[in-house]
């Protein structure tokens, strides 16, 4: 049987560099150690990765060191990206297309990592897109959401779980 769905979001500009999210990065390795060690599928989501696979792959890079077996997936909506990205891809790294419903094949994520995506949407859309996010994390993951400066110097985010009231105005 073929399941039918819709992917969730629009493609928007691609801006990404090596090493700008460094801080999240490190943020996530020590807030979410725990939750990484103790799971039976240590998945974690780069979603919106933007033009290269730079952010996905420091991501594992940094998590690798608290479960080295991390399974990091980035996620973008626009196709072309994902195809530049497979070269890039191994054990411990893959990539797919997809929008906010966060397609994994029902595996749920300890951590989904959406960071200068949303900003980039009109802000009556954004309590949707984290009520989808969220609704997908395994039972006691978090979505970090956020934005930062071109080279990852000033990063701003906020993290939720599964259970946060998530209001758009
Ligand atoms: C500015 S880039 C951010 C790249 C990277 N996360 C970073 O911070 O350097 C935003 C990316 O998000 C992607 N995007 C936008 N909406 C999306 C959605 N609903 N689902 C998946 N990707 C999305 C865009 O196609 C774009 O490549």
């Amino acid at each position: 049987m073929t399941r039918a769905f819709r992917r969730v979001g629009t493609i928007t500009r691609g801006t990404t560099h090596p090493n700008r999210l460094r801080r999240v990065d490190r943020w996530i390795a020590h807030t979410c150690a725990s939750a990484l060690r103790s799971s039976s599928d240590p998945v974690v989501v780069d979603h919106g990765y933007g033009a290269a696979a730079w952010t996905p792959r420091d991501l594992r890079d940094r998590l690798a060191v608290v479960r080295p077996d991390v399974s990091v997936v980035g996620i973008e909506i626009d196709p072309e990206r994902v195809s530049a990205a497979m070269d890039y891809a191994d054990e411990t790294l893959s990539f797919r297309r997809g929008g906010f419903e966060v397609p994994l094949d029902f595996r749920a994520p300890v951590v989904i990592r959406a960071f200068n995506v949303l900003r980039q949407y009109d802000e009556s859309e954004v309590g949707a897109a984290w009520r989808t996010m969220t609704s997908r994390l395994a039972p006691g993951g978090v979505l970090v959401e956020g934005t930062c400066d071109e080279l990852g110097r000033h990063a701003w985010w906020v993290a939720m779980d599964t259970g946060s009231e998530c209001r758009g105005r």
